[in-house]
């Protein structure tokens, strides 16, 4: 099949080069021409596992091109994918002007019936505003569905290969044929492939990111109270998800939800309810419980040190809004070092593949570190905001010697409070007991 991806960022640089891989002509374009010229010489310009031998197999094979020519590469498909960008407008609704944009291009392109698709994550009605502006241009069939993405960023290939299921929104026979062939190759293992009407599949989308984030939310919530009390949520945690009801997944506290799905989707999901009449409440509290929980570890750190913190350094393990990626949107760490910044401390920072995106937000404001015990070398205490794998089972005594002050916060629960105390460290964790060593050592 001749398939179009247009945007070529995490969803639809995976979804190109997946298609590609099971033997499809795929041509990506993006208006983004240094991107493209990367993409040709067969370099990635995000961090994502997988993905540059699968984008440089289907290369090398002729089967993926990349292209800032928009128009030609709808011109010769018959299957277009949008996968532009769809960034929270100013008052949260989701910006459509990237998909719209898309829309005009394939309705001034069309040349003959062809099946378009609304990959990126746009509310109820788009595919229907999407047809509308592609009909006013052509007189040539076009069948519009929506095929929301559920890929995780550092997963995404992996996700997007091995679906938990597909979910298509279609209105036409024809469309529902073209896309059950394109996928089929993805759901050998007996995967659903849910094919609904447009409006649900849309609906689908936000339903499933807003039940996520409400999770999220919820377990923070009960952490603070677990935090007061004296309760661990680490244990309150186990205790309600191995009922079946319930599931394990998605029921660890930590300092927020990030990245550039769950914020943007929660709020154009309050959006669309509030423009329906419909009360958003619960919607409501999960965002302002999530605003809240960006700022826990900069107020243990202003108890613990004061709300003047010039003089002091501190260290910053992960910057990126979850692991195994480069993507720092809406990141707790944002919220996090400019606290610190703005109460005049010193930031030495340490991330596995982020420290490029983080130069472009902290400039020459905080110290950049490639490895990550350079970050911790005389800081007054380490702050641990991403829980990549090199900082779960660090060498506590080389840390003790290089802190000034053996003090930890961590933003997601990686060590034992008990051990920690017994490794000589003050350690501040969420929803769990604060740890002090003895003698507690001076500040
Ligand atoms: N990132 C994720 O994990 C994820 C997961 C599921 C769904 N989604 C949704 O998928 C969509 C894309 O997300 P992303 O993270 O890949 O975005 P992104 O910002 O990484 O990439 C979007 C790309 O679209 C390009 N673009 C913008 N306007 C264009 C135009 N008119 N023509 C051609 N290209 C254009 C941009 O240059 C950019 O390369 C969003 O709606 C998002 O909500 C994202």
């Amino acid at each position: 099949m001749n398939v179009a991806v247009v945007g070529t960022g995490y969803v639809g640089l995976v979804a190109g080069a997946g298609f590609a891989e099971t033997g499809n002509n795929v041509v990506c374009a993006d208006i983004d021409a240094d991107k493209i010229a990367m993409l040709g010489r067969g370099e990635i310009p995000i961090y994502e596992p997988g993905l540059e031998p699968l984008v440089q197999r289907n290369l090398k094979e002729g089967r993926l091109r990349f292209t800032t020519d928009v128009g030609a590469a709808v011109r010769e498909s018959e299957v277009i994918f949008i996968a532009v960008g769809t960034p929270p407008d100013e008052d949260g609704s989701a910006d459509l002007q990237h998909v719209l944009a898309v829309a005009r291009t394939i309705g001034d392109n069309m040349n003959g019936e062809k099946v378009v698709i609304t990959k990126s994550t746009v509310p109820v009605g788009t595919a229907a505003r999407v047809r509308a502006t592609i009909e006013a241009r052509t007189q040539h069939r076009v069948h519009v569905c929506s095929n929301p993405e559920f890929l995780k960023e550092g997963a995404a290939v992996d996700d997007f290969m091995k679906p938990d299921r597909v979910v298509i929104g279609v209105d036409s026979e024809y469309a529902q044929e073209v896309l059950e062939e394109l996928y089929e190759p993805f759901v050998r293992t007996g995967k659903p492939i849910l094919f609904m009407d447009i409006a649900s599949a849309e609906i689908t989308k936000y339903a499933a990111n807003a039940m996520l984030a409400t999770r999220i939310s919820f377990m923070n919530m009960i952490s603070r109270l677990c935090a007061k009390v004296g309760a661990d949520v680490d244990l309150v945690r186990r205790g309600i998800g191995t009922d079946e009801r319930i599931g394990p997944a998605f029921l660890f506290a930590g300092i927020g939800y990030g990245g550039s799905c769950f914020p943007k989707d929660v709020k154009a999901l309050i959006r669309t309810l509030h423009e329906t009449g419909i009360d958003a409440g619960i919607l409501e509290s999960v965002e302002r419980v999530n605003d809240a929980q960006k700022r826990l570890l900069l107020e243990a750190v202003v108890e613990r040190f004061g709300e003047d913190l010039s003089g002091r350094t501190f260290a910053v393990w992960g910057l990126s809004f979850k692991p195994e990626t480069d993507d720092m949107r809406e990141a707790p760490s944002l919220v996090v070092v400019e606290g610190l910044l703005a109460r005049g401390a010193r930031v030495q920072v340490h991330d596995p593949q982020a420290l490029h995106v983080a130069r472009r937000h902290f400039g020459e404001r905080v110290s950049y570190h490639e490895h990550n015990f350079d970050a911790v070398d005389g800081a007054d205490a380490l702050l641990i905001l991403t829980e990549w794998k090199p900082y779960r089972r660090p060498d506590f005594q080389r840390m003790r010697t290089l802190l000034r002050q053996p003090v930890i916060f961590d933003g997601r629960n990686l060590f034992e409070p008990a051990r920690m105390r017994d490794l000589g460290f003050e350690y501040v964790s969420v929803g769990r007991v604060r740890a002090v060593p003895e003698p507690v050592p001076a500040s």
